[in-house]
């Protein structure tokens, strides 16, 4: 072989999802374990992989300019988290005890709170303010082994202020090791000025902030928080085809509280993913599993609004052979964690996943939620070397032993990023 820039040696157990496309429902479980493994990479690139004794036989001769031995811990691909509303300023632990007594999310948002208050926040915070609060938690991110990151905006509802959180998340891609990719959630909330008249919320989206979000490429999806007294389905639809007119691909916050029919929706429209779903019906999901879509599953955001039931995703991946992923949704709000590994924790609890398909879902299923399965989420020739290293003896190690963080290392475009 070639000259190799980094060789991993050591490697306890590689296990890694197949290919680069989405896998939907039964291969999900299809991953492929290598137990004593090498992984070479080049110029940034997985240049080989497989077993030790193969590359004893065919490449000892190689130059290697590093190794770095392993020690036997497990190696699987960079995690991608492919939902979270990472760019925001403040907090809102002021509203814990008003959820806990048992008032609902969709309430706190009417009297004014819940999102409004963090666009209040954001709206009176300094790019450099939400940029600094924004990189702590991408460093936590990293620190969970996850590699590339979607971030919505949606706490500035005003041009100029959607148009600063999105210049921040294009600045931490271009100066952090995550990758983060943006997605334009204009459609989040309606601000306080124009409550009442919501209509013009949308015309003002259509009209103003989406011609300027894609003039200035600033986003790759556009995303729409469809929900009863949020936006309608029409609403969404007339947002989500004008964005897609514009160049940048749909996603859709769907059916979480309540079956207004977001899912269908995203079938509609062809959505890249759908996500929450807690509240999708039947209709929904086979209208997913038609057009391709990908649900995006959020169970620490059920676990912590303590719902009773959470997103059915065992009908999803069993019945309807849907490529489920799953998300952090990080957020102020529904889910104030960035904690990739707790999410692995709760979707072995409360969605009966099996440790074979987390890691699908955190892994080749998120990448494609991105558009990116052909770059990232799995470890392939070719494929950017992006690498969790976990010290764990096996991936159904990772959601049992909980509420501690398993990482050991982590290997960005194929660099040793946290060691
Ligand atoms: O995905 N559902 C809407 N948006 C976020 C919550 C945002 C917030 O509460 O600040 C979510 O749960
Ligand atoms: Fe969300």
């Amino acid at each position: 072989m070639e000259r190799i820039d980094l060789l991993l040696t050591g490697i306890g157990s590689l296990v890694t999802p197949q290919g680069n496309k989405p896998c939907y429902g039964e291969s999900m479980k299809e991953v492929c374990e290598i137990k004593d493994a090498v992984i070479a990479i080049r110029q940034g690139r997985i240049a080989w992989f497989g077993p030790a004794s193969v590359f004893q036989d065919q490449f000892a001769g190689s130059q290697v300019a590093v190794k770095l031995d392993i020690g036997g811990r497990l190696v699987t691909p960079g995690l991608v988290d492919p939902h979270t509303h990472l760019v925001h300023a403040g907090s809102r632990e002021h509203e814990l005890a008003l959820k806990r007594s048992g008032v609902p999310y969709l309430d706190i948002l009417a009297q004014g709170g819940g999102i409004l208050h963090t666009v209040r926040s954001t709206r009176a915070a300094s790019e450099q303010e939400l940029y600094e609060k924004a990189r702590r938690s991408l460093n936590e991110m990293l620190l969970n082994g996850v590699t590339t990151v979607e971030a919505k905006s949606g706490y500035g509802l005003s041009l100029e202020a959607e148009l600063k959180q999105l210049r921040v998340a294009k600045r931490l891609d271009a100066t952090h090791a995550v990758d983060v990719v943006s997605t334009f959630m204009g459609a989040h909330a309606v601000p306080e000025e124009y409550k009442g008249r919501r209509e013009a919320f949308v015309d003002a989206i259509v009209g103003d902030m989406l011609p300027k979000v894609a003039e200035e490429g600033l986003a790759e999806f556009c995303d729409v928080f469809c929900e009863n007294g949020v936006f309608s389905v029409e609403e969404s639809r007339r947002i989500l085809t004008e964005a897609q007119r514009l160049g940048l691909r749909a996603k859709i916050h769907a059916d979480e509280i309540v079956p207004l029919g977001g899912a269908e929706l995203a079938g509609e429209v062809g959505a890249v993913s759908a996500e929450h779903l807690l509240a999708a019906t039947d209709k929904g999901l086979a209208a997913l599993a038609e057009s391709g879509v990908i649900p995006v599953l959020l169970p620490g955001t059920s676990f912590n609004l303590g719902l009773a039931t959470h997103a059915r995703a065992r009908d999803m991946i069993d019945r309807y052979g849907l490529p489920v992923a799953l998300s952090t949704d990080y957020n102020p709000g529904s889910c104030p964690t960035e904690s990739i590994q707790l999410i692995m924790m709760l979707a072995s609890l409360y969605l009966k996943m099996t440790p074979e398909e987390i890691l699908t879902a955190c892994t080749i299923n998120a990448a494609n939620a991105l558009g990116r399965g052909d770059v990232i989420g799995s470890i392939e020739v070719g494929k950017c070397a992006d690498l969790a290293i976990f010290d764990a003896p096996n991936i159904a190690y990772l959601p049992y032993h909980f509420g501690i963080n398993h990482t050991y290392g982590v290997i960005k475009n194929g660099k040793p990023t946290v060691w």
